[in-house]
């Protein structure tokens, strides 16, 4: 199946794998002494306080704890250790929205992270607190992440994007006392506000003593007396040393929220060792960083992303993480790319929605810039399809970069499937395959390993460092979620809710969640693979496809499609037939799509994932009972109404 792209190995003289006989040997290497070997890099990688006992305790499966009775602190690991040979490197380059820039040295960031420390401990926090992180892309959100995290305490980041009522969930749900904010921050050119959300989130709230804001953009806020400290006032009145916590293996380091398939949003408890090991061998095993390399994630420090490649990976392996406050796209699609150019980044991490858009809005914008620092390019979040692939491959790394399509998740904590840049061969849309230490497999229902081709349930079959601890307060909801569904010889495995293929050659393809079924007929049709299809059609940008509830079939397909440009406006019908057409081929009549929409945009999280909830409603003629301000685009959702009301 499909085109390979080998790598250019001279860009890669340092690499871990060279080839994938070294991939093999490690591989084998985990299959033989699974705990050996990660004890092994345990010892090697991380700076402890107490060196761990052993390094796996399955007693209470799948309640697992790693590195038993090691002690450790997390920003030790991403700080203290540097100040030897690394006190005066940038440790993060940041550019604001406005074109501003910062520059923090390790040393640097030694003494914020001290200061902040200071200040919440002075604030009454005290280890195993929670304390909620609502904050724009400022390096005073790491500052604040890292602070938590050195006295002890547990961090829960919100996306600056979720609305008050999806906050105050999280700050109840989390039981948090403290919550770090901004005024506000830049976006576009505009200045956004934070704090009011804040204020509104904490209404009826009494279990929160202290908010401290950070002034980022100076807009008008109000300060209510007794709870809220200004950051800038107050923060150099703290002494810029600290002595880090010590930390257990297994304390919690922080909660993630996630939406699961139902219910509310789950607390993803990651912890302390497995964690920061896995976040950082990854850093060098996929992102090969060397000691000079500038490394870019675009995502933001709200999701799993930004935790893992923003902050953690990149300053626990003492490199220099870009972090920027704006979008791509402003004030011109070439931004990113100027960027690159400007600071010579070395690895670019992005979201396939963001090389899609990238594409759409500059086809030729990375002409422009000399991008010649890019060894490596990541994508992260969802398939990445053939034609996004190769404009990235062609016109961003010219040919010569490699691309890694790293497949995980929130739950994960680190990439677990996914090309090494100077060892695999790759294929456009596949993720290839499994890290070493990573059992994932393509198991069906009974927990046999699915056929060459056929669709399965992809599972990790072994327990990993950086794994999900348990769901925050509910752990049987942890069990129900990822322990339940598929059994390996009677024992349960991790679950992960996706669906994938292995092709002939082994390589792993994720076909998507198969939550997110349809059933046609009897018949199960994965949405995302008839969207692969449909985007094979040239005219076709962006493509969403849901269940709608039919009389005949139990559910018909319903596609919201996005144009490529103005001029197949008026063409419609021909499209649709065309798009057939192509379907037909692909997968069969049985996928046919029954209603189309074309619609200017898709309603979006601002991490890319489109809302497929929000189309199944509209498809069905549903009113939107959910909360769309967390939406990129919340105005789009009147739009695709309009239409599929005018269409139907
Ligand atoms: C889900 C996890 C991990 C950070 C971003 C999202 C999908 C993720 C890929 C990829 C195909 C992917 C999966 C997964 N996904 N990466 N390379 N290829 N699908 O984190 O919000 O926890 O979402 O994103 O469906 O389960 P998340």
């Amino acid at each position: 199946m499909g085109e390979i792209f080998y790598p250019k190995k001279e860009l890669f003289p340092y690499a871990k794998f060279k080839s994938m006989g070294d991939y093999w040997e490690l591989v084998e290497r985990f299959k033989r002494d699974y705990e050996g070997t990660w004890e092994a890099f345990a010892r090697e990688k991380i700076d402890w306080f107490q060196l761990f006992d052993y390094p796996l305790d399955k007693s209470n499966a799948p309640f697992y704890k790693w590195f038993v009775n090691g002690k450790l602190n997390v920003t030790y690991q991403c700080i203290d250790r540097h100040l030897k040979d690394k006190k005066n490197k940038v440790a993060i380059l940041w550019e604001g929205d406005n074109g501003e820039k910062r520059a923090i040295t390790y040393l640097e960031l030694y003494r914020e992270v001290s200061r902040f420390a200071n200040m919440l401990k002075d604030l009454g926090v005290k280890k195993g607190d929670r304390v909620v992180i609502y904050m724009p892309m400022i390096p005073e959100a790491v500052f604040a992440m890292l602070a938590v995290a050195r006295i002890g305490a547990v961090h829960s980041v919100v996306f600056g994007g979720f609305s008050a009522e999806a906050l105050k969930d999280r700050i109840l749900d989390a039981q948090a006392k403290i919550v770090i904010t901004a005024d506000g921050a830049y976006r576009k050119g505009r200045p956004y506000m934070l704090k009011p959300v804040v204020d509104e989130a904490l209404k009826g709230v009494d279990i929160v003593e202290k908010v401290v804001v950070v002034e980022r953009n100076g807009e008008d806020i109000c300060w209510v007396k007794g709870r809220d400290i200004s950051y800038n006032e107050l923060i150099s009145n703290y002494p810029d040393t600290s002595q880090p916590e010590v930390m257990d293996s297994e304390d919690p380091l922080f909660l993630l929220y996630t939406s699961g398939s139902t219910g509310k949003p789950k607390g993803v408890q990651h912890s302390q060792a497995g964690y920061i090991l896995w976040a950082q061998l990854t850093m060098e095993w996929v992102f090969d960083i060397q000691p000079n390399d500038t490394f870019w994630c675009t995502a933001d420090i709200g999701w799993i992303t930004g935790h893992t490649y923003i902050v953690y990976g990149p300053l626990a392996s003492g490199a220099t993480t870009l972090m920027f406050e704006g979008v791509l796209t402003y004030p011109d699609p070439g931004r990113g790319w100027r960027m690159v150019e400007e600071y010579q980044v070395n690895q670019f991490y992005t979201a396939p929605t963001a090389i899609r858009l990238l594409h759409k809005l500059g086809p030729d914008e990375p002409d422009k810039y000399d991008l010649s620092s890019l060894r490596i390019l990541g994508t992260v979040g969802e398939p990445i399809d053939p034609p996004a692939w190769k404009w990235y491959y062609q016109k961003v790394g010219r040919g010569r970069c490699s691309i890694v399509d790293t497949w995980w998740q929130t739950e994960t904590g680190g990439h677990m499937i996914s090309p090494l840049p100077a060892a695999t061969p790759v294929k456009p849309g596949s993720a290839t395959f499994p890290l070493p230490g990573i059992f994932a497999e393509i198991v069906n229902e009974n927990g046999e390993k699915a056929p060459v081709g056929e669709k399965g349930l992809l599972v990790i079959k072994k327990p990993w460092p950086s794994m999900i601890r348990t769901i925050w307060g509910d752990p049987d909801r942890f069990i129900q979620s990822y322990f339940s569904r598929v059994k390996i010889d009677g024992k349960p495995v991790y679950f992960s809710g996706d669906g994938a293929i292995y092709d002939e050659d082994g390589y792993i393809w994720i076909t998507g969640r198969v939550d997110d079924v349809i059933n046609v007929s009897g018949h199960r049709l994965g949405t995302a693979e008839i969207e692969a299809v449909i985007k094979k059609h040239p005219a076709v940008a962006e493509v969403a496809v849901v269940g709608r509830p039919d009389e005949i079939k139990g559910e018909s397909i319903f596609a919201y499609i996005v144009l490529k440009g103005e001029d197949t406006i008026g063409e419609e019908m021909e499209l649709v037939q065309e798009i057939n057409q192509i379907i037909t081929k692909e997968i069969g009549a049985i996928a046919k799509v029954d209603n189309f929409a074309f619609v200017p945009g898709l309603p979006k999280t601002r991490s890319g994932k489109i809302m497929r909830r929000i189309l199944r409603a509209i498809a069905k003629g549903e009113e939107i009972k959910q909360d769309t301000s967390t939406l990129e685009n919340p105005q789009i959702v009147e739009a695709i109404i309009q239409i599929v009301q005018k269409g139907s």
